[in-house]
């Protein structure tokens, strides 16, 4: 057995939220208990409203649990310091998260400025963070959120989450708005980071295909509660109907790519 305790380690957290006006509450996490491999790249696939962001954003106290124990590398968070656990964990936005009004090299360097690094070292990492996520450094230093396509934006968001040398990244929809095409390629490339810097991994995603794709992990959410969890192959065994829902679009794309694409093609 791997002796080797969890990164992050969810046990029993519940989580609820007011529903507002006399409604009732919303159990949006109801008693999951998920343990991260350090090294792992897990995704956490599930509907809208499943509880995927809420359970994302326990582990780094933008929120705090009802009840249950989250640790991250064997501390329980509630003992840690949010703003130094924060710097610990590197955290991608759905939709960038970009400050608007900010260059791309001050987006990046945020953290490095708070952490208070001198003037010439942040700008040498920006650089460095630059070529990391593959954008040219002259060009891009200087341009504004806006002036990028989405692609290039979480490409950024990507580097920011990087600057402060974290082990862990969480990841919220990352490449869920972007074209197929963009959205492979940043795929692609944010999993050789991953292993390239032997990051701890937690993606959110909706599409079970990208979660197969880059994830050696899958945990699948309905309703506030983990439903199963598991590599691709032992997901397919699973006997839940709403995993295997789940695994039902790409298993079709699979199939029929396979007779329409055939594998001694030119191209
Ligand atoms: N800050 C909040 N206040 C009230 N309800 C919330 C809040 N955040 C999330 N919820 C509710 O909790 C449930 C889970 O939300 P969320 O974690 O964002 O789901 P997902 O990311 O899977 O779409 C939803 O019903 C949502 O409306
Ligand atoms: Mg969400």
């Amino acid at each position: 057995m791997n002796a080797a305790p969890p990164l992050i380690a969810f046990a029993h957290v519940s989580k609820s939220f007011d529903g507002g006006r006399g409604a009732k509450p919303v159990l949006a996490v109801d008693d999951v208990s998920l343990d991260v491999a350090g090294g792992e790249f897990l995704a956490i696939v599930g509907g809208s409203g499943s509880g995927k962001t809420t359970l994302l954003r326990l582990a780094n106290r933008l929120i705090d649990a009802d009840s249950g124990d989250i640790r991250v590398e064997g501390e329980d968070v509630r003992a840690v310091d949010p703003v130094a656990l924060r710097r610990r964990i590197g955290y991608v936005f759905q939709s960038g998260g970009l400050f608007p009004h900010i260059s791309v090299a001050g987006n990046i360097g945020i953290t490095p400025k708070l952490l208070g690094l001198p003037a010439a070292e942040i700008s040498s990492r920006v650089d460095e963070l630059l070529d990391l996520v593959r954008l040219d450094r002259a060009q891009y230093r200087g341009r504004f959120p806006h002036e990028l396509s989405g692609g290039q934006r979480q490409r950024v968001g990507v580097a920011r989450a990087l600057a402060a040398r974290p082990k862990i990244v969480l990841m919220d929809e990352p490449f869920g708005a972007l074209d197929p095409l963009t959205r492979d390629a940043l795929g692609d490339d944010f999993r050789d980071l991953h292993r390239k810097l032997g990051l701890t991994t937690v993606m959110i995603t909706h599409d079970m295909t990208e979660a197969i794709l880059l994830a050696d992990r899958i945990a699948v959410m309905r309703a506030g509660r983990l439903v199963a969890q598991g590599t691709p192959a032992e997901l397919s065994k699973s006997g839940d109907a709403y995993v295997g829902e789940l695994l039902r679009t790409p298993r079709r794309q699979a199939e029929r790519l396979q007779v329409l694409l055939p594998r001694d093609g030119a191209a």
